[in-house]
């Protein structure tokens, strides 16, 4: 490329705490949900056949059950040296999350845990002395299993005051130190996995659409007065939101495909809808309406939704889908699935390769908003091989991401506000919708495999050296 990225631009990778720290229950934290979540143990042969197999036990038993998230890639024992890695690569932003069962390991209690603040200073004064931004998720799925347990975690309204109790003790804790945070982990799959992407309970025999409209209720007014308090205690911090998005096209030109469609798409834009622009937009009013269901409000809830709205949408982009009127689709971590489309290669994992989709969004988002866009998260997961000089040639993870950082370039030039691209993930580490190691992101190989054994060495793949000269280069060596 002749042209180079805004030097403003924020550089990086991403991280989740229960995908990469380990250490579950050591220095006091407590169970969260993934604790309790074991590997994949069903199918998986394409997306038509799709049965992650990932169980939720109610009881951790370790001796008949294996759970990924409990030792991970212990990056709380190694996050000196992947953060050196990291810095090596010229990082300016690293996002990660807090694990919200280290510092309240229950959720309800008065107190934090000092032990697990303690980590996380740790952390962000590591990521500090090398110039890298920390870039924070509030809740990324990781909530106290307790939470889970005693309240059906979102469904009761009382869950905005232990949040926002965390809030408060995170924000004064880290005001000097972390400027970006966002709310939530890719809330738009609320609707389609309220107990995974939002952390509700639905039980058996209620109408689970009711029951996640109402949770969303209660998550909006929490992030708003989050973002209040965030300004109070922060007043140079940005709060935004964070949504998974693919990009969705019409499988065909009829109208009624389009239409339907489009009507998928609203799926995801009612959270950005309430998140930005602070109100219920009318087709979800509708939709509601003709399923019989009344959200229960508290005097007040609508104003603060209105005035505490996201600064920046944060999303993710891994792949894109087609749809037509009456067929059925899936939502896991990567974004919807629906009819393949047969002018993209696809994944191992079943996820269709699209960069032109990233510009698209960019642009449509961009459009519908007019707020600053930050790619959090975009990589490939790939079954990497080493080869016999010991070697991982991760071409083809090269390959994806230069594809998309030009789409990205080219959206940029389109007139988009884009704030940085945060690559998912620069070190490998667990997956989230199938909990396998061998589904591998990183720039950073982890000795790590999915019987659980391995030395937790790290060593770098090619695309580390590449993704160092983008950086350092400002995207000019692409
Ligand atoms: C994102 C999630 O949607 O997708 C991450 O926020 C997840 O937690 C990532 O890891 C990639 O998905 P997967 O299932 O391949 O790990």
């Amino acid at each position: 490329m002749n042209k180079t990225f805004p030097e403003t631009f924020l550089w990086g990778g991403a991280l989740a705490a229960n995908q990469c720290e380990g250490a579950w229950d050591v220095d006091g934290k407590g169970p969260s949900l993934l604790d309790h979540t074991t590997g994949l143990t069903g199918k998986y042969k394409d997306l038509h056949e799709m049965n992650h197999g990932r169980r939720l036990t109610e009881v951790i038993d370790t001796a008949n059950n294996y759970y990924p998230c409990h030792d991970a890639i212990d990056f709380y024992h190694h996050y000196k040296d992947d953060i050196k890695l990291f810095a090596e690569m010229g990082f300016k932003a690293l996002r990660t999350s807090i694990n919200w069962s280290r510092i309240f390991p229950k959720g309800d209690e008065d107190k934090p845990n000092e032990k697990g603040l303690e980590f996380y200073d740790n952390v962000f004064d590591e990521l500090l002395k090398y110039g890298i931004e920390p870039v924070i998720t509030i809740s990324h799925f990781e909530m106290p299993m307790h939470l889970i347990k005693k309240y059906g975690g979102w469904r009761d309204r009382k869950l905005i005051d232990f949040y926002i109790n965390y809030c408060g003790v995170i924000f004064h804790r880290y005001k000097e130190k972390v400027k970006y945070w966002m709310t939530y982990n890719e809330l738009n799959h609320l609707h389609d996995n309220p107990l995974h992407a939002g952390n509700v309970v639905v039980y058996e025999g209620e109408n689970s659409l009711e029951i996640t409209y109402q949770a969303s209720h209660y998550l909006f007014v929490a992030a708003a007065k989050a973002t209040a308090l965030c300004h109070e205690i922060i007043p140079d911090a940005k709060m935004g939101c964070m949504l998974s998005l693919s990009t969705i096209y019409s499988s065909t030109c009829d109208p009624k495909d389009e239409f339907a469609t489009f009507q998928l798409k609203q799926d995801h834009y009612y959270f950005s809808d309430v998140f930005i622009r602070g109100k219920y937009p009318g087709y979800s009013k509708r939709e509601m309406e003709k399923e019989g269901i009344t959200i229960k409000m508290e005097d007040g809830d609508l104003e603060l939704i209105k005035e505490n709205t996201a600064e920046f949408l944060a999303f993710s982009y891994y792949r894109s889908t087609t749809h037509k009127a009456g067929s059925t689709t899936f939502k896991d971590s990567g974004g919807v699935l629906g009819i393949k489309n047969p002018y993209l290669d696809t994944t191992a994992w079943g996820w269709q390769i699209d960069p032109i989709g990233l510009r698209y969004v960019l642009n449509e988002m961009w459009d519908r908003y007019q707020i600053p866009l930050f790619i959090v998260e975009n990589g490939l997961g790939f079954e990497d091989k080493i080869s016999e000089d010991g070697v991982i040639h991760d071409d083809y993870r090269i390959d994806y991401i230069k594809q998309h950082l030009l789409e990205i370039y080219n959206a940029i030039e389109d007139g988009v506000d884009v704030m940085g691209y945060l690559y998912w993930a620069p070190i490998d580490m667990i997956s989230n919708s199938t909990g396998q190691m061998k589904k591998r992101y990183g720039f950073i190989y982890v000795d790590k495999h999915d019987d659980g054994t391995g030395t937790y060495e790290r060593s770098k793949k090619e695309s580390f050296e590449w993704y160092k000269e983008v950086i350092h280069t400002a995207g000019k060596s692409l």
